[in-house]
């Protein structure tokens, strides 16, 4: 068997692990609200029409943080038409996606949802048709605790309280000339700045984020970033990454390899980020929002054809990706990446959460299960948390197309406040098994504590509503220590989560 080693000190850290980082997305797209997490008369839906067996997956996954109303959807969206009375709100075309939003669902609704599958909300306003007034207008009415209109217009709305939103996002993808419009950086630039300006005043407690560019490989990208942010920088918070694979060319050691990509595009974003505070010569040092990631590309065909059959219908299946195997391991690799850049990526959103790209898939009237992409979600927000720490990794490696010297092997650790130890690693190879080999001797005696795999001999097994199972992880204690050195089989085409507890 191949080895791959690993060298971890206690002392070799990142920084800390913002919670954030295993964030998610519900848009007002497809079946995300209507038919996702919203269904009156299901079941198990309570007396606000959320399911509530949605509600138990999501807590499941221990989601800080869920961005919200869109998404593409912002940009066209009044805020205004998402509160009173529901059967006073208005039904409105919604150009993103060329259907009808009804607004059954809205702020106060989704508040709501929040507070019941215990996550915040991070709220985008809309700077493609409104700008900068909406923005501090909707700041006062969820944030001001009373006494103007707008406060007082939330409490009777129903909300005595405020909603305390602390983090907004400045628009969504201004740059895409798909956006309800779009507008060049000089001109985002400014908007963002007065915008931020603005809504800090309402409320100095709020954090925002800017849109950098909506995908690496746009032709803006990097001088969108640059120039938007010579405008903006030292009002905002933020700025966003967003970053879809796809794995068209079916070509699977390629597909694995593209957290390399992520990696560079992280890279190349804090240059710039740091290179635009050098020129201001400011001290202060932006921080990444990667608010849309995922795998997406399994439903592009048959979203056109339902959008030629049913243009402005409503709840139509849209976006509907039914992840395989192979998907689940490259979400692994991504979500190991964040954590190698814990420092300075603080928030990151998988897009989306419900139906829509999503780990988790409804049926109308029937039952809900978790996709392939869940499990890896699912245990590094579960264990990913407390000192992210740089570890010195050798791996036996590969070319493809895309890539050279691409590792097998990856992994990451993080250490956990009660000073447990969680090494993440995945085995990108499609044919043999590997030993880990982990020197952890700056770690003093330790055992281990469950070795938990998720592997499937075929990388593109799927679950489905009949088998929601197919693809699950296993959990075990396999693996061996001596001498302060760790030892552990990883299977061919595998994620691998290693729980070792330290004893002080
Ligand atoms: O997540 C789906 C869409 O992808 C979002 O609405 C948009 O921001 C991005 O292009």
């Amino acid at each position: 068997m191949k080895t791959a080693t690993l060298i971890l000190d206690r002392d070799f850290t990142i920084g800390e692990v913002d919670k954030r980082l295993y964030g998610s997305f519900i848009e007002h797209l497809g079946r995300a609200v209507y038919g996702g997490i919203y269904e009156p008369g299901h079941p198990t839906a309570d007396e606000n029409g959320f399911r509530r067996d949605v509600m138990e997956m999501v807590r499941r996954l221990d989601i800080p943080v869920v961005r919200y109303p869109g998404g593409n959807f912002v940009s066209g969206f009044n805020w205004e038409d998402s509160i009173g009375p529901r059967e006073k709100r208005p039904k409105r075309l919604d150009l993103a996606w060329f259907t009808t939003e009804t607004n059954e669902v809205g702020l106060h609704e989704f508040i709501d949802w929040c507070r019941e599958v215990h996550t915040q909300p991070m709220y985008a306003v809309n700077l493609g048709t409104r700008g900068p007034d909406d923005a501090r207008r909707i700041v006062e009415y969820c944030n001001h605790p009373g006494g103007t209109e707008l406060s007082d217009l939330r409490i009777k709305n129903g909300a005595k309280d405020p909603f305390g939103i602390k983090l907004w996002c400045l628009g969504n993808e201004m740059d895409g000339p798909w956006q309800i419009s779009a507008k060049t950086a000089a001109e985002y630039g400014r908007v963002a700045c007065e915008t931020a300006k603005v809504m800090k005043w309402v409320d100095p407690s709020i954090e925002v984020v800017a849109c950098g560019s909506s995908m690496l490989d746009m032709p803006t990208f990097g001088t969108w970033e640059y120039q938007m942010l010579m405008e903006c920088y030292e009002h905002i918070d933020y700025v966003s990454l967003h970053r879809y694979y796809n794995n068209h060319a079916n070509n699977t050691p390629d597909f694995l390899a593209r957290s390399m990509d992520l990696d560079d595009f992280i890279t190349t974003v804090v240059s710039i980020c740091d290179a635009v505070g050098g020129t201001k010569h400011s001290r202060k040092k932006l921080n990444l929002s990667f608010d849309e990631w995922n795998v997406w590309y399994h439903s592009l065909a048959q979203d056109e054809e339902i959008k030629k059959r049913d243009r402005w219908g409503r709840a139509l299946p849209l976006l509907e990706d039914i992840y395989n195997f192979e998907d689940a391991l490259l979400i692994g690799t991504l979500l190991i990446t964040f954590l190698r850049h814990a420092d300075r990526v603080k928030i990151a959103c998988m897009a989306q959460l419900v139906n829509v790209i999503a780990p988790i898939m409804t049926c109308a009237g029937g039952g809900v299960w978790a996709q392939t992409i869940y499990w890896p979600l699912y245990y590094v927000s579960k264990y990913g948390r407390g000192t992210a720490l740089r570890p010195i990794v050798k791996s036996p490696s590969y070319d493809c197309a895309d890539y050279e010297q691409v590792p097998y092997v990856d992994a990451t650790a993080v250490q956990a406040e009660d000073g447990s130890l969680t090494i993440f690693a995945i085995n990108r190879s499609l044919e043999e098994d590997m030993e880990l080999s982990a020197d952890l001797r700056g770690f003093g005696s330790f055992e281990i504590v469950e070795h938990v795999m998720l592997h499937h001999e075929d990388v593109k097994a799927v679950n489905t509503e009949l088998h929601p199972d197919n693809v699950h992880p296993t959990r075990g204690a396999s693996g061996s220590v001596a001498d302060g050195r760790l030892s552990v089989a990883l299977k061919k085409q595998s994620f691998n989560v290693i729980r070792l507890k330290v004893h002080e």
